[in-house]
C-alpha cells in the first residue's frame, strides 16, 4: 500500500480489483500533473500485480474530473509546454495490459473527458456530463480528444463539442451515441459497486486471454481492415498456446466450471 497524495487506492474483491479514487473533490478533481502522476504509478504497479485483473477509476464527490488543472498551466509558455512534453506521462496509460473501467459519475470534461476515454470500458453514473469546454480558455483538447471523440460520436457531434465547448453530453446521449457502455442507475456508490463487478467478472478470467482480447480490440483503432484482422488472427492463434485455453475448452466439453491458471 502507497501513500498517495491526490488519489486513494484500494484492493478489493480479494485483491483481484484496483480502485483508483481521483481525490481532490475541492478541486472537481482537477487533474494536475502530481495527480497525474500519482494515476499513471497505480496504473502500473496494479499492471504488475499477478493477483488484479483489471482497474476502475472513478472520481470523489460530483466530478470524475473537470480537466486538467487550469491554474497549474495557465503561465506555461509554449516553448516549456513543447519541452516538457507537456501531459505526455498520461501515454502510459495506453501501455497498461489490463484492462481500465472509468466510472464516470459527474463532469467529465477536457481532460476529464479525454482520461475516460482513455480507458477501455466507460459506465455513466446518472449525473455524467461529457464536454470539451477547452476553446472557452482560448485552447483545444491536448490528449486525445480530438481524435477519440471523433470516432466514439461522430464528426458532426464531436465538431459541435469542440467547437463551441459547451453543448455537453448527457449520460443518456453518450450511452445511445456510444461513448459509454450504459447508464448505471441509482447514486455514486451504485455506479462504483457495478463498475467493481464488471472489473471481477473480467479478473475472474484469465490474464493472458484478456490482454490480448484488449490488445486486439486497440489494434483497430489504430489500423485498417484487412490489417486489423490479420492482428486479430494472430492473436487469436496464440491464445492456443496458453494453458488456459485447453482449461477453458476442456471444461466447456466437460461440463464443470474453467479453474484458469493464469489468474
Ligand atoms: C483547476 C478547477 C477546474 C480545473 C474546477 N476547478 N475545474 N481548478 N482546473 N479544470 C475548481 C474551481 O476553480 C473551484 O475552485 C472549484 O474547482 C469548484 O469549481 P466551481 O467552478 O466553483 O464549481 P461549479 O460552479 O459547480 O462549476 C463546475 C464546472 C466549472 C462547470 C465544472 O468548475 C468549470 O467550468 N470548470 C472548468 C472546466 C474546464 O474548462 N475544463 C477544461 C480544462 S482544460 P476555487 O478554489 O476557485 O473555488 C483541459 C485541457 C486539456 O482540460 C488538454 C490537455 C490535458
Amino acid at each position: 500500500e502507497k501513500d498517495y497524495e491526490d488519489i486513494d487506492v484500494e484492493l478489493v474483491e480479494k485483491g483481484t480489483v484496483g480502485l483508483i479514487y481521483l481525490d481532490r473533490p475541492k478541486s472537481l478533481n482537477a487533474l494536475s500533473d502530481a495527480l497525474m502522476y500519482e494515476v499513471v504509478d497505480a496504473c502500473q504497479i496494479f499492471d504488475k500485480m499477478e493477483e488484479v485483473g483489471a482497474i476502475v477509476i472513478t472520481g470523489r464527490g460530483k466530478a470524475f474530473a473537470a480537466g486538467a488543472d487550469i491554474k497549474e498551466m495557465k503561465d506555461k509558455t509554449f516553448q516549456e509546454a513543447q519541452k516538457s512534453r507537456i501531459f505526455s506521462h498520461w501515454n502510459v496509460l495506453t501501455a497498461v495490459r489490463k484492462p481500465i473501467i472509468a466510472a464516470v459519475n459527474g463532469f467529465a470534461l477536457g481532460g476529464g473527458c479525454e482520461l475516460a476515454m482513455a480507458c477501455d470500458i466507460i459506465l455513466a453514473g446518472e449525473k455524467a456530463l461529457f464536454g470539451q469546454p477547452e476553446v472557452k480558455l482560448g485552447t483545444i483538447p491536448g490528449i486525445g480528444g480530438t481524435q477519440r471523440l471523433i470516432r466514439e460520436v461522430g464528426k458532426s457531434r464531436a465538431m459541435e463539442m469542440i467547437l463551441t465547448g459547451e453543448a455537453f453530453m448527457n449520460a443518456q446521449e453518450a450511452a445511445q451515441k456510444g461513448l459509454v457502455s450504459r447508464v448505471v442507475p441509482g447514486d455514486n456508490d451504485a455506479l462504483v459497486a457495478e463498475a467493481i463487478q464488471v472489473a471481477k467478472s473480467i479478473a475472474a478470467l484469465s490474464r493472458p486471454t484478456i490482454a490480448m482480447a484488449k490488445e486486439a480490440v486497440n489494434a483497430a483503432y489504430e489500423l485498417g481492415l484487412s490489417e486489423g484482422i490479420k492482428r486479430e488472427h494472430s492473436l487469436f492463434c496464440s491464445t492456443f498456446a496458453l494453458e488456459d485455453q485447453k482449461e477453458g475448452m476442456s471444461a466447456f466439453v466437460e461440463k464443470r466450471d474453467a479453474q484458469f491458471k493464469h489468474r
